[in-house]
């Protein structure tokens, strides 16, 4: 198993690790297994094999989606803290990639700098998926993308409109643009723009709005989350002056088409980045999202395991 592999493994750091046609199939195969799950079929191609998961930061959805997936898929999920591991008293990231890669089949990272993602990736046996870090989520991409393909259909050439923060979740929005082939329109304060990097290899497909109600106007899908992320908690007065325009409202999803729908990855606010009304309608398809995680995260372990 684990320690008899000799080829490089595929890792998933970013949305960019895999094609276009890749990302699709993968959204695809979540709906099937989806379905299988929700038929009672047993599928089980990941039996004794084991998935590391390391949380630097809280999770209550990733964590549960990535265990119950190995479950379902036969296999055994491992729950790493750093503060009951080596992690926390210095040793150093290339080692604890060696030394773990050679026990178990895949590691899950959650963490702070994405540098580290990509340091672990880099001494790792076996592949690794980015569960999060300060500047991408791409596995919440993969069930906001099954979510709307479930609800809406395809996705390519449709309009969606970011408000909020231009962060990590942004991020990833902007590089589902590009292998979606998405419009995405960003209304983000001053002084919160998704870094450069990221935003001007999307091109135009991607722009900034300042004004939320003139970014939503005509889009298919609304899309917010916190204003302030994990590690900006100190943050959080300031944040609210700044970011006190930026709520998805009704007034916002009024701007909206009339079948647009609104995603949040959660956890929400509400009366902050959305209200109450939003997040609660009674068609309201932030838990399918959620749910979505389990699902998209199987097809993913399924296509970098089997
Ligand atoms: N959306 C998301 O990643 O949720 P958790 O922080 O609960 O894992
Ligand atoms: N931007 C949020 C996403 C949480 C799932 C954070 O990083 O805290």
């Amino acid at each position: 198993m684990a320690n008899t592999k000799t080829k490089q493994p595929r890792h998933f750091l970013s949305l960019l690790d895999l094609s276009s046609d890749e990302l699709r199939s993968l959204v695809a195969r979540a709906s099937e297994l989806k379905k299988m799950q929700h038929a009672g079929e047993i599928h089980e191609p990941l039996k004794n094999q084991t998935l590391g998961m390391i949380f630097e930061k809280s999770s209550t959805r990733t964590r549960v989606s990535f265990e119950t997936g190995m479950t379902q898929l036969g296999g055994h999920a491992l729950f790493l803290s750093p503060r009951d591991t080596q992690l926390d008293r210095g040793e150093p990231i290339e080692d604890s990639a060696r030394v773990m890669s050679r026990m178990v089949d895949c590691i899950m990272i959650r963490t702070f700098e994405h540098e580290k993602v990509d340091l672990f990736a880099a001494n790792s046996r076996v592949p690794v998926i980015n569960a999060l870090t300060d500047l991408l989520h791409p596995c919440q991409l993969i069930a906001d993308m099954q979510t709307y393909f479930e609800h809406r259909g395809d996705i390519k050439g449709k309009t969606v409109t970011w408000v909020g923060d231009g962060n990590n979740m942004c991020n990833s929005y902007i590089n589902a643009a590009r292998q979606f082939d998405f419009k995405l329109n960003i209304a983000c304060p001053e002084g919160y723009d998704p870094i450069t990097e990221i935003m001007d290899p999307a091109g135009d497909r991607c722009q900034i709005i300042r004004d939320p109600m003139e970014a939503a106007a005509g889009s298919d899908l609304v899309v917010t989350d916190v204003w302030a992320s994990m590690g900006q908690e100190e943050e959080q007065a300031k944040r609210e002056k700044a970011f006190a325009i930026y709520q998805v409202n009704d007034d916002v999803m009024a701007q909206a088409n009339n079948d647009a729908l609104f995603m949040h990855c959660l956890p929400a606010h509400r009366g902050e980045e959305v209200s109450a009304s939003v997040i609660d309608r009674p068609d309201s398809v932030v838990w399918d999202e959620a749910e979505n995680r389990l699902h998209s995260q199987k097809a993913l372990l399924e296509m970098l395991l089997c």
